[in-house]
């Protein structure tokens, strides 16, 4: 058996993969594609929604201190004034003299063109955010930004959360959102895109407690990758140099993951301090495109003191496509088998986009009634798939390339003795389960921690 060397899959191999059995094709593609922009296909929605879904579970149901938000793309264009962005949301940017091609400088060590070794430009700043016009008029005053993060939403909606909830300190608000930005140097697949989804909270907290649940985060977020499969030697924590630190932030640590291109950031974990909640309650400017805020009061009451304090922010923003392509190249294994190469994804249950496939041994007439009555059961429960094409043999390596954990197999002793065969991906063992004790026995080793 050849296991993978930790951060040795080939990307390309990944999305070959990827497009061929449905996770990720090219936006437009018959059209020629459109740069960095990637579509989630059948397999790949599933198993969106199934990160998404882990993600939420963590952090907001099995939490008491949690609730969530779905707040608009579009928001007034002030909170891109306050929070910093229209500022200093911005990446320096050279071309190169003689070949032309368009560099973020921050990437470039000895100051000259990585493609030609042409000279560069002076770098100059450039706004990474999008912009579009509300209305019908396409004029300064009608200018709005597709959202760079989710978080401001959050930030905006605070003190409508803490009336309408009823929270104390410390809570959270944890929300789940496309942003977009206007890259430079988009690529490495889904993993610098320019529309992306974010998973993010804003932890708020006490000043004073803010260390206390940074590290606290810090481990939370650092184990849920853990939890869900990442094999620990391809997962490390790095704290921002004071250099790298976003306007934001007081300190920040990335959770990063062991890509084919390097150690790369999968998640940041930052220390915002008050600075958001101080943004958006400070005073409206007369010249409203300085920095001014709402002019709203953000304060919490705290019953303790006596006093309306701005707390602390922590927050953990996660993306969705980085961490879907992480447990994808994490679960990528080729094994030799027999005379064969066996490409197997060892996706974690829940994340795997099927569950369970029924597989009747053959399209014999006798068979297919059970077969068909054993899938109807089990899709009220899971996502499950019906093959009957090809050999058994076939058919179970086309689950397990797409990573589904089990296969049932149905065949003529079942129609005797009322009973199927489990196969599981892994280990490749196969035990023999009653019928009427299927649903329990899968739900136990798909659900169970
Ligand atoms: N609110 C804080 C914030 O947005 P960030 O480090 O800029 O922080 C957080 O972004 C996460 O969003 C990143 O760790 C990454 O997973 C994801 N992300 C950011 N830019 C991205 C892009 N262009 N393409 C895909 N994912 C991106």
């Amino acid at each position: 058996m050849v296991k993978r060397a930790p951060g040795k899959v080939d990307m390309e191999k990944l999305v070959s993969l990827c497009k061929r059995r449905g996770f990720v094709f090219p936006s437009s593609e018959i059209y020629g594609g459109l740069a960095s922009c990637w579509d989630y296909g059948p397999l790949g929605v599933e198993m969106k929604n199934n990160v998404k879904r882990a993600w939420w579970r963590k952090v907001v149901q099995e939490r008491d201190d949690m609730v969530g938000l779905d707040a608009a793309i579009l928001m007034h264009p002030q909170t891109w004034v306050a929070s910093g962005h229209v500022e200093s949301f911005a990446d320096p940017l050279s071309d190169c003299k003689s070949c032309r091609q368009r560099w973020r400088t921050d990437d470039i060590k000895d100051g000259r063109c990585p493609a030609c070794g042409g000279e560069l430009t002076e770098p100059r700043m450039f706004n990474l955010m999008f912009k579009t016009f509300m209305g019908p008029v396409e004029d300064e005053a009608s200018v709005v930004y597709l959202r760079p993060e989710t978080a401001q939403g959050i930030f905006v909606n605070f003190q409508n959360v803490l009336n309408a909830s009823r929270r104390k300190l410390p809570f959270g608000i944890a929300q789940i959102g496309k942003a977009f930005r206007n890259e430079i140097t988009p690529g490495n697949f889904i993993f610098r895109t320019r529309e992306f989804e974010q998973m993010e909270i804003e932890y708020f907290v006490k000043p004073g407690a803010e260390e206390e649940w940074f590290q606290h985060w810090l481990k939370e977020r650092f184990q849920w990758y853990l939890d869900l499969g990442i094999q620990p030697e391809n997962l490390r924590l790095r704290q921002h140099g004071p250099d790298e630190l976003a306007h934001y932030a007081r300190d920040c640590y990335d959770v990063e993951y062991l890509f084919p291109m390097g150690w790369m950031e999968l998640e940041g974990i930052a220390n915002r301090g008050d600075y958001d909640l101080r943004q958006h309650s400070s005073p409206p400017e007369a010249d409203s495109r300085a920095s001014g805020g709402s002019g709203k009061d953000l304060t919490v009451y705290d019953e303790e003191s006596g006093q309306h304090i701005l707390p602390y922010v922590i927050e953990p923003s996660a993306g969705v496509d980085r961490g879907l392509l992480a447990f994808l190249l994490d679960a990528y294994h080729e094994e030799e088998d027999k005379d064969e190469i066996r490409v197997v994804l060892r996706l974690h249950p829940a994340l795997a986009p099927i569950k369970v496939a029924v597989l009747p041994l053959s399209r014999n007439e006798k068979l297919v009634p059970l077969a068909r009555e054993i899938y109807a059961q089990l899709r009220r429960h899971w996502m499950v798939q019906y093959d009957d094409a090809q050999s058994i043999g076939r058919r179970y390596r086309r689950q397990d390339e797409i990573g589904t954990p089990y296969c049932v197999t149905i065949d003529f002793q079942s129609l005797e003795d009322k009973a199927v065969t489990i196969r599981d991906r892994d280990t490749m063992a196969q035990v023999r389960v009653p019928v009427a004790e299927l649903v329990e026995e899968l739900r136990g080793r798909i659900e169970g921690d």
